[in-house]
C-alpha cells in the first residue's frame, strides 16, 4: 500500500524545536514516516467501512493494538460512524493518521471522551490532508437544553506527543482536554462549537507544551490554562467568536507558573484574557501575555479574583505575582460599561509585580472607558507601586482614545456564531491565525 506524507506534516514532529518558555523538545520523538516504515495498520483491514454506518471505533482500537508498540494507524479519507468510543492506551512509537471524518453515532449518556489517548509516549494524532475531523453533533444535546454530554478529545498521562491539522466540531460539552501531559505540541487546529457557554475549546494542564496556530469558535474557553500547568507556550490563536482565552477557574492549591501567550487575536468574545478565581489558595507566577489584538469583546484584560460565576473556594485567595500584560491593541465593545482593564485581586492576598505596559484599547460604543485596580501592585495604569501591599481600590476614567490603539481585523471574522440548535459545518483550517503571521508549520494539504 502506498502512502504519501506531505513533508510539512512531518516537519512539525521533528525533534529539537525549542522555543523560549518551553523546557525542551516537544512532540513525538519519531516521525510518522518512520513509524509507517515499521508497520501500517489500516482500519479498513480491521472491519472499518467508510459508509458512515459501520462502527469505526472498534476497528481503530484493534488497529491500534497491532501498531501500539511501533507503527502507523491509518484511517483513510471517507465518512465513518463512531459508535464504540475510542480509548487508545499504552502506545509507544505510534501515530494515528485520521484523514477521514468520524461522526458521533451513539449516545452513551455519559460525559466521557469520544476519543482519548492515555498512558502513552512518542505518539502523534494528525491528519495528513488537514481534512481529518471529528463531528460530534452536539446540537442534538443542546436542542434539548443540556450542555452536559460527551466531550471530544482527551490527552492524559502522555509524554512526547502531538495533535495537529484536525478539526473538532460541535462537542456536546468540551472539545479538547489536555491534562497530566508532558512535552506536547498542538497546532493547526480548527475547533468549532455551539454559541453557548460550557463548550470549552482547549483546556491545558501539564508541562512543556506548545499550543500554536489554533482557531476556536464557541462561547466559552478558547485556549485556557488549568491548574497544574508549567512551561506552556501559546501562540497564534484566533478566537473567532468565543469566550476568549484565560486561566482557571482556580480554587484551592492553584499551581500555575511560566506561561506565555503571544499573538492572540480575539473577536467578539467575552474576554481577551480572563484569569478567574474566587477565594482559593496557591500561586500563579511568571506569566507573560503579549501581542494581543481584540475587537468587539465584552471584557478585555481581566483578572478577577472575585469571579462570581464560581462558588467561593476555601482560602483567602490565589496569590498572583509577576504577571505582565504587554502590547495589547484594538477596541472593546463598551468600555464605560465594562472596564477594558480590570484587575481585581484578593484583599487578603494582594497581587504583586503586575505590569501593564502598552495596553492601548478603546471603546467602540460611547466616548469613555474606565480602568479598575483593586489590591493590585506593580506598574502601569491604576496599579499601586507601594512596596508594602495593603487593600485599595482605584478607578480611572478615560475620555480620549489612547494613542496607538488602532489595530487591524482578520479578513474573515465570523459575523455571528453558529447558535446551538442546528448542525454545525466542519471548518477548513484557515491560512493564518493572527494578522500578518504565517503558521509555524504549513497547514497539512495546503501545498
Ligand atoms: C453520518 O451519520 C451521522 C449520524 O447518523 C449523520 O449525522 C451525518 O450527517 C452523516 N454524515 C454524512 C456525511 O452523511
Ligand atoms: C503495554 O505494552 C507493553 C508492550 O509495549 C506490554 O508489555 C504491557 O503489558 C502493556 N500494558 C498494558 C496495561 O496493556
Ligand atoms: C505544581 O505543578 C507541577 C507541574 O506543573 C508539579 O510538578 C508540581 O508537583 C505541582 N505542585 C503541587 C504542589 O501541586
Ligand atoms: C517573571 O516572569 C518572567 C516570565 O514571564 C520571567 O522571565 C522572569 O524571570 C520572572 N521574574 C522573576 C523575578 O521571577
Ligand atoms: C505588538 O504587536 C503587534 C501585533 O499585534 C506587532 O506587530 C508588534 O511588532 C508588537 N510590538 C512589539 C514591540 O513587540
Ligand atoms: C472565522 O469563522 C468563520 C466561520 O467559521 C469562517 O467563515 C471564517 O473563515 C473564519 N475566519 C478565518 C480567518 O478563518
Amino acid at each position: 500500500m502506498h502512502f504519501s506524507f506531505p513533508t510539512l506534516a512531518i516537519l512539525g514532529s521533528m525533534p529539537f524545536i525549542v522555543q523560549a518558555q518551553l523546557t525542551g523538545h516537544v512532540g513525538p520523538t519519531t516521525s510518522a514516516t518512520d513509524k509507517a516504515a515499521v508497520k501500517t495498520c489500516n482500519v479498513l483491514d480491521y472491519g472499518a467501512v467508510a459508509d458512515n454506518t459501520t462502527d469505526v471505533g472498534q476497528p481503530i482500537m484493534d488497529a491500534f493494538t497491532d501498531c501500539a508498540s511501533g507503527g502507523l494507524v491509518y484511517v483513510p479519507e471517507g465518512d465513518y460512524l463512531l459508535i464504540n468510543w475510542v480509548g487508545l492506551v499504552n502506545g509507544t512509537g505510534v501515530a494515528v493518521q485520521l484523514d477521514g471524518v468520524l461522526y458521533r453515532g451513539s449516545d452513551p449518556g455519559s460525559q466521557g471522551y469520544m476519543f482519548s489517548i492515555s498512558d502513552s509516549s512518542d505518539i502523534e494524532f494528525f491528519s495528513s490532508t488537514g481534512k481529518g475531523a471529528i463531528q460530534a453533533s452536539g446540537y442534538l444535546y443542546h436542542l434539548q437544553g443540556t450542555r452536559i454530554g460527551p466531550r471530544i478529545l482527551s490527552v492524559g498521562g502522555v509524554t512526547d506527543w502531538s495533535v495537529h491539522d484536525l478539526a473538532l466540531v460541535d462537542a456536546p460539552m468540551f472539545h479538547f482536554g489536555i491534562g497530566d501531559a508532558y512535552n506536547g505540541e498542538v497546532y493547526n487546529m480548527a475547533i468549532r462549537g455551539g454559541d453557548s457557554g460550557g463548550l470549552d475549546g482547549i483546556d491545558v494542564a501539564g508541562s512543556n507544551i506548545w499550543v500554536h496556530d489554533v482557531m476556536v469558535t464557541n462561547k466559552d474557553e478558547c485556549v485556557t490554562i488549568k491548574t497544574g500547568a508549567a512551561n506552556i507556550l501559546v501562540e497564534n490563536i484566533y478566537c473567532n467568536i468565543s469566550g476568549g482565552c484565560g486561566m482557571g477557574s482556580l480554587g484551592a492549591g492553584a499551581n500555575v507558573t511560566d506561561i506565555t501567550y503571544r499573538n492572540v487575536y480575539t473577536w467578539s468574545s467575552n474576554n481577551m484574557y480572563l484569569i478567574k478565581s474566587n477565594g482559593g489558595s496557591g500561586t500563579v507566577s511568571n506569566v507573560l501575555l503579549e501581542n494581543f489584538i481584540g475587537h468587539g469583546n465584552a471584557y478585555s484584560l481581566d483578572l478577577n479574583a472575585y469571579w462570581s460565576s464560581m462558588s467561593a473556594a476555601e482560602g483567602d485567595g490565589v496569590y498572583y505575582t509577576n504577571i505582565t500584560f504587554s502590547n495589547w491593541t484594538g477596541t472593546e465593545y463598551d468600555g464605560a460599561r465594562r472596564a477594558p482593564i480590570f484587575l481585581s485581586c484578593p484583599a487578603e492576598v494582594p497581587c504583586t509585580d503586575i505590569t501593564v505596559e502598552e495596553v492601548n484599547i478603546w471603546t467602540e460604543v460611547g466616548d469613555e472607558q474606565t480602568y479598575f485596580c483593586g489590591n493590585a501592585y506593580g506598574t502601569g495604569v491604576c496599579l499601586n507601586e507601594a512596596a508594602t501591599p495593603t487593600s485599595y481600590a482605584s478607578t480611572i476614567t478615560v475620555t480620549s482614545a489612547p494613542s496607538g490603539y488602532s489595530a487591524t481585523k482578520m479578513a474573515e471574522d465570523l459575523s455571528s456564531g453558529f447558535g446551538y440548535t442546528l448542525s454545525i459545518p466542519i471548518p477548513t483550517l484557515p491560512a493564518s491565525f493572527y494578522p500578518g503571521v504565517t503558521p509555524y508549520s504549513a497547514i497539512a494539504g495546503s501545498s
